[in-house]
């Protein structure tokens, strides 16, 4: 393959296939930051042959405004803004604002964009009812997956997905929704009655109210939770192309309603190697138990016959440190401190797994650090989740980045319905046998 330049960037490699006279012309595209993206899109009428890539490891499935990360540098950017800054500055309702419309809100965008999600909060009350249709012992994040798609069949208008107004309407519902649904997944499973929703309280407040509050007691509200929650929630709000947002986007390629592609990606969210990796953490840490059994944890991990993964540790993009792990590693050991836990046995086993993982050269060399998902889950156990929760709470603070991609997805108007090709290495073709002729 060769390159075209102009400049000091290539703008077209050359690819020609040995042996025959195909050459494919392939553009280079820039984009505002990162690598630039070789065209592919003509390759097979050009060349007969197609890409593989197993994965997507190496595809841009599409081209996006929203989040950038820089994976070597462990980098993190919403609409550009680094997610440090956004964790400390803002709150998750503006960066819902962000991430929909581009843009910081202004006070009186902000004031306009809140009302609407407030008046969105309540569920229909026959959608009550879909949860007693499952155990209470069910995962909560079948009970999400469920109410989320069946929520299609109360906004019938939400299928005219070309109907911008519509599209924004179902955003909103959504994402004011989705709090409620999983609060109530919750309630459900204690057998506590659901607490409605508050429009006097801001979006984590009116979260960790209707988890929390219980109707013979008056609530009192938690200031250092309420901080804690909001920073977990923009910390998990929205990541570039990953599995579940991919999945979104398949599924709205087919013009499919957006109730029914959010319910796809939290059923692709639900994976351990992926959201559910936060529930995975501690269930790891726990059969750990002590720091005693850390190397022979390690052992068995380097063990691939043992297909033990160090859960929370390993990304596929980033190759440095998950910037969302250290802010979250920092506000673990900031709500511990603040609600007045001094010895947390899990952090401390945990922070020593890190130590000694990152001492390892197994890791150094694999480029595993940790991710997101290393540290969210003790935080969580410490406001007082179940670790059953910690994924649909992921699922909660993502739905704003599924619908701000599904949303700039359907808006591109180059966007055509999402069909991968494939390498066949089955049979070739063959004749029917009877049955008799068999054998
Ligand atoms: C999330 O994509 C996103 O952006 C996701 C996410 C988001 O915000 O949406 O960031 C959220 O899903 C974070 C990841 C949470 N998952 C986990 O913590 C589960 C543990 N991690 C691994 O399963 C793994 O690291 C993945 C799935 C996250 C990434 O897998 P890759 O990119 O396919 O990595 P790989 O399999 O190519 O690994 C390369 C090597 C392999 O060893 P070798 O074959 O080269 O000898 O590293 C090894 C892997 O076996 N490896 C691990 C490991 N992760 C990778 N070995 C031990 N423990 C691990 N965690």
């Amino acid at each position: 393959m060769s390159s075209t330049t102009e400049g000091a960037r290539a703008t077209h490699a050359t690819l020609t296939i040995p042996g025959s006279n195909k050459t494919a012309e392939l553009p280079l595209l820039n984009g505002t930051l990162g690598p630039q993206v070789a065209d592919i899109r003509k390759l097979q009428a050009q060349t007969g042959i197609f890409t593989f890539d197993p994965g997507y490891g190496e595809t841009a499935s599409c081209e996006s405004k929203i989040t950038y990360i820089d994976g070597d540098e462990g980098v993190l950017l919403y609409r550009g803004y680094p997610i440090d800054q956004l964790a400390e500055k803002s709150t998750f309702l503006e960066v819902a604002h962000l991430l929909l419309y581009g843009e910081l809100p202004t006070a009186a965008e902000f004031e306009s964009f809140n009302r609407g999600v407030t008046m969105h909060t309540m569920l229909h009350e026959q959608v009550r009812r879909f949860f007693d249709g499952f155990r209470r012992d069910a995962h909560p994040m079948a009970v999400l997956c469920g109410v989320v798609g069946a929520l299609s069949a109360f906004y019938p208008e939400s299928v005219n997905v070309n109907d911008a107004r519509e599209r924004e309407i179902s955003a909103f519902r959504l994402i004011a929704k989705i709090p409620t649904i999983t609060a109530w997944a919750h309630k459900y499973s204690t057998g506590q009655p659901f607490m409605y929703p508050r429009n006097d309280l801001s979006y984590a407040e009116n979260f960790l109210y209707m988890i929390n509050a219980v109707p013979p007691e008056p609530y009192r509200k938690n200031p250092i939770l309420e901080r804690a929650m909001d920073r977990i929630l923009i910390l998990h709000a929205d990541h570039e192309q990953n599995a579940s947002t991919s999945t979104v986007r398949l599924a709205g390629s087919t013009g499919a309603n957006p109730f029914a592609c959010i319910a796809a990606g939290i059923a692709a969210l639900w994976g351990p190697a992926h959201g559910g990796a936060n529930e995975a953490v501690l269930k790891m840490l726990g059969e750990i138990g002590h720091k005693d059994n850390i190397p022979a944890f390690i052992a068995e991990v380097k063990d691939k016959n043992s297909h033990t993964k160090l859960m929370g540790f390993g990304h596929r993009v980033y190759k440095n440190f998950d910037p969302r792990a250290k802010i979250m590693q920092q506000t673990c050991h900031e709500v511990l401190g603040e609600l007045g836990i001094k010895h947390e046995p899990l952090l401390e086993l945990a922070m020593e797994l890190e130590k000694i993982a990152l001492d390892d050269d197994y890791f150094v060399s694999r480029k595993l650090y940790p991710n997101v998902d290393f540290y969210s889950g003790i935080i969580l156990k410490a406001m007082g989740f179940p670790t059953t929760m910690f994924t649909p709470l992921f699922a909660l603070a993502r739905t704003t980045g599924w619908i701000s991609q599904w949303m700039e997805m359907i808006a591109d108007p180059s966007q055509r319905i999402g069909r991968p090709r494939q390498l066949y290495t089955g049979a070739p073709r063959r004749d029917y046998v009877s049955i008799d002729q068999r054998g």
